[in-house]
């Protein structure tokens, strides 16, 4: 039989043109979201939120749109009481994109349902707390702060610029490697930045494909051959680090993460942790352990570089602390030092490292945010980058100025930063960061300082906010016992 092909294609054509006519008809005019300010595309798509994620951008585009108007089924929003209500409410659900992270099974990061979580969350956190933090000081001194010492000490002499980026990422790696697997990578010593382009590789091949979901089913082959063995290769550390744990000997037991999770039990169930679950979780806490801690210490060189009287307060501080520099500082010592405190703080509030990204669905029944009905399954895009920034919420918003946190009425504005998330979800390696960022400035600052080479570089939101390809240059000099600079390393540095 023959078909004229002009007739079945004049009708099908029809009914997508009505199609999309009413679709665009409702999202304009019937959505409750129809209200929200915002481009007038993202009334009708959300394929610009896919590019801007892709192409590393995505929570300062939000910011700028926050600055301009204040997507179908997506709304972001910046204001801090209303952030707090979503992500503390139990409704408030992860949405189900997080299962990029899914590895090969949920995490306590990326699980969407409430109980999963509570049963992880419940297992895992007290191997992370301030006090397991405390116990385990030294191995943290030694496999980080210490170790990057003594090669900027060698680089120095060296004189060559170096990327402080890159060694930041080996020293937060060899620490949480150490920490919670109980493996010695010593990255920074052997300057193996191999691993962290592996995890960065692999991450943004998972968002790709939840980008195009079509490449589930179908995966081109430059495809699998740029991500895939990344993604592999990360996979294969993490199965490799539970295999070890498990065949420990009583003798080599040790009290790190790895080793709990595996003895750990659901206290209503008594069921452990199967191994896809282990290799989930050791995979969570390579990749939220290390980038995040990284990029906050690269800020803090960045920002404190690019500010001479920032500076100058921070390393008379120091020096006043710990007048020799060859003196070990300790987690106790932080009360001591409140300028580094705020340096620290107010690095986070204009570099919040996770600027936006953490979605949440908005539970049965709707909910009333900003003065805007939301219905239910509306995903929120909190952008606290945006809300970090925001003039409505900060005087001299977009200026760093550290002194704010020391002002009076200073606790309360703690209240506004959201670096770590808060509510059940909240960071629970916060203690863990908090205490390496510290120990490393202060140990970093009292011997040396540096000069960046090119410039300002311009921030990037791949995994985490970082320089433009994790590239921060600067040349490294070693302070003299009196706090200047060693004449001798400045005249062969330069
Ligand atoms: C400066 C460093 C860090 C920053 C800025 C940071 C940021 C965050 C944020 C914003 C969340 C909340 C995500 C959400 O609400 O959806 C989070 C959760 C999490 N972080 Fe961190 N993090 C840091 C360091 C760490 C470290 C050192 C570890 C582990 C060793 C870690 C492990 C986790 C885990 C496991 C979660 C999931 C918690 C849960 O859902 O219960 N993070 N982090």
């Amino acid at each position: 039989m023959d078909i004229d092909i002009s007739s079945v294609l004049a009708p099908a054509a029809a009914l997508i043109v009505g199609y999309i006519g009413i679709e665009v008809t409702r999202r304009l005019s019937l959505s409750p979201l129809r209200t929200v300010p915002g481009p007038f595309l993202a009334k009708l798509t959300s394929a610009h939120e896919s590019y801007y994620l892709i192409t590393g951008r995505s929570g300062l585009y939000l910011h700028e749109l926050h600055k301009k108007h204040g997507s179908p089924n997506s709304v972001s929003i910046i204001d801090p009481d209303s952030l707090k209500k979503v992500y503390s409410e139990p409704g408030y659900r992860k949405s189900t994109l997080f299962r990029m992270f899914d590895n090969p099974v949920p995490s306590v990061f990326s699980t969407c349902d409430p109980d999963v979580h509570r049963r992880k969350r419940r297992t895992m956190a007290p191997s992370l707390n301030t006090a397991s933090i405390l116990r385990s000081e030294d191995l943290i001194w030694n496999s980080g702060p210490s170790a990057l010492v003594s090669k900027l000490g060698q680089l120095a002499k060296e004189g060559s610029p170096v990327n402080i980026c890159k060694l930041f990422h080996c020293m937060t790696l060899d620490v949480i490697f150490d920490l919670a697997f109980n493996r010695q990578m010593k990255l920074i010593e052997k300057d193996d930045h191999e691993i962290f382009w592996r995890i960065k590789r692999g991450h943004l091949y998972r968002v790709f494909k939840v980008c195009f979901p079509i490449f589930y089913r179908w995966e081109p082959r430059w495809l699998t051959s740029w991500g895939s063995d990344s993604a592999k290769y990360v996979d294969d550390l993490c199965t490799k680090a539970v295999q070890d744990a498990r065949k420990r000997t009583p003798e080599q037991q040790r009290n790190d993460l790895i080793g709990s999770l595996i003895h750990a039990v659901d206290p209503d169930t008594g069921v452990g942790m199967g191994d896809e679950e282990l290799v989930s979780e050791t995979f969570t806490v390579l990749i939220g352990g290390s980038d995040t801690v990284s990029a906050s210490m690269t800020w803090v060189v960045e920002l404190v570089e690019s500010h001479p009287l920032v500076k100058q307060r921070l390393l008379a501080e120091i020096d006043a602390v710990y007048p020799d520099p060859t003196t070990r500082p300790r987690i106790a010592d932080k009360s001591r030092l409140p300028y580094l405190e705020a340096v620290v703080l107010e690095m986070w509030r204009i570099m919040s490292i996770v600027p936006s990204g953490m979605y949440r669905v908005v539970p049965e029944g709707g909910r009333t945010l900003c003065g805007h009905f939301l219905p239910a399954g509306t995903m929120i895009n909190p952008c606290v980058y945006g809300s970090h920034r925001s003039a409505q919420f900060w005087p001299r918003a977009e200026e760093f100025v550290p002194e704010r946190w020391l002002e009076p009425g200073a606790e309360a504005n703690k209240q506004k930063l959201m670096q770590f998330g808060l509510g059940p979800r909240t960071c629970f390696g916060r203690s863990l960061a908090q205490s390496e960022i510290f120990l490393t400035i202060a140990a970093v600052y009292r011997n040396f300082e540096f000069t960046l080479v090119d410039g300002r570089p311009q921030a990037y939101h791949e995994l985490f906010l970082a320089p433009k390809n994790s590239i921060l240059r600067a040349r490294v000099y070693r302070r003299q016992d009196n706090g200047t600079v060693d004449a001798q390393t400045c005249v062969t540095a330069k």
